[in-house]
């Protein structure tokens, strides 16, 4: 698969046959994730990757509960009846075999006080574009990956520090599943524009609409001039 299908064919993956990744197909999408271009090359970034069947399950089982209460229930309001619906793609997530979580890891500290706010949103877009390598490689490799960082709505990940031990001074800012599995790629329809425009907090019917789709580039696109 070439880099241009990769990108076009990745999708979230939400269930994942049980076999464990191999050992090598880890390493060639951590390898991927650190080939992401960052501010002044400072790399600001760490990984923990967890396959231990102990941590994998009460790491799917947190993610499934944040996403239930702070994401969909807190955050976009929904309706109980819509966040059981929408939590019923969240089943298997106690079984995903791998998990990467992408940490912030400023490792070195020169700028003035006065630019440390924008440090990090650089840092933070660093780590976004090594995600993205990675989950582009693992599509690749015929693995399935998705995308999280609802976790950061409870206490910006504390819990996540605690059960893994992280340090002080690095903060975990994605996490993505990684496995095999059967779903074939859904083809995405072409959205209006309008769809996400007028879409109201609490409006599970639209997200689900939104989720489904993907604007077409001519609605994204100005040239020369907006
Ligand atoms: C910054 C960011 C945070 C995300 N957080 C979550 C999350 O907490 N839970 C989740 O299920 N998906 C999360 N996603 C995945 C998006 O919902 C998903 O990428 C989007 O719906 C498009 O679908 P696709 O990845 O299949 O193309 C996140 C994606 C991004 C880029």
């Amino acid at each position: 698969m070439d880099a241009i299908e990769a990108i076009n064919r990745r999708q979230g993956v939400l269930h994942y046959r049980p076999e464990p990744v191999e050992q090598e197909k880890i390493h060639t999408v951590l390898q991927a994730a650190i080939s992401a271009p960052s501010p002044l090359n400072l790399q600001p970034w760490s990984y923990l990757v967890v396959t231990d069947p102990r941590m994998t399950g009460q790491l799917g089982q947190y993610l499934r509960r944040v996403q239930a209460e702070l994401l969909y229930g807190g955050l976009l309001g929904l309706p109980q009846e819509y966040t059981d619906r929408m939590l019923g793609h969240y089943s298997q997530l106690e079984r995903v075999p791998c998990f990467i979580l992408a940490c912030l890891e400023p490792k070195a500290h020169f700028a003035a006080e006065a630019d440390q706010a924008n440090l990090r949103d650089w840092y933070l877009l660093s780590i976004g574009a090594a995600m993205e390598n990675l989950m582009v490689a693992a599509t690749a490799l015929g693995l399935g990956t998705r995308w999280f960082t609802g976790f950061a709505l409870d206490e910006e990940g504390q819990a996540l520090k605690r059960l893994f031990g992280i340090p002080e001074g690095v903060d975990v800012i994605a996490i993505t599943t990684l496995g095999y599995h059967d779903e074939p790629p859904k083809a995405r329809p072409e959205q209006e524009l309008a769809a996400l425009m007028g879409l109201q907090r609490g409006d599970g019917e639209g997200l689900a609409r939104l989720f489904a789709g993907r604007l077409p580039l001519s609605a994204v696109l100005h040239e020369n001039h907006w």
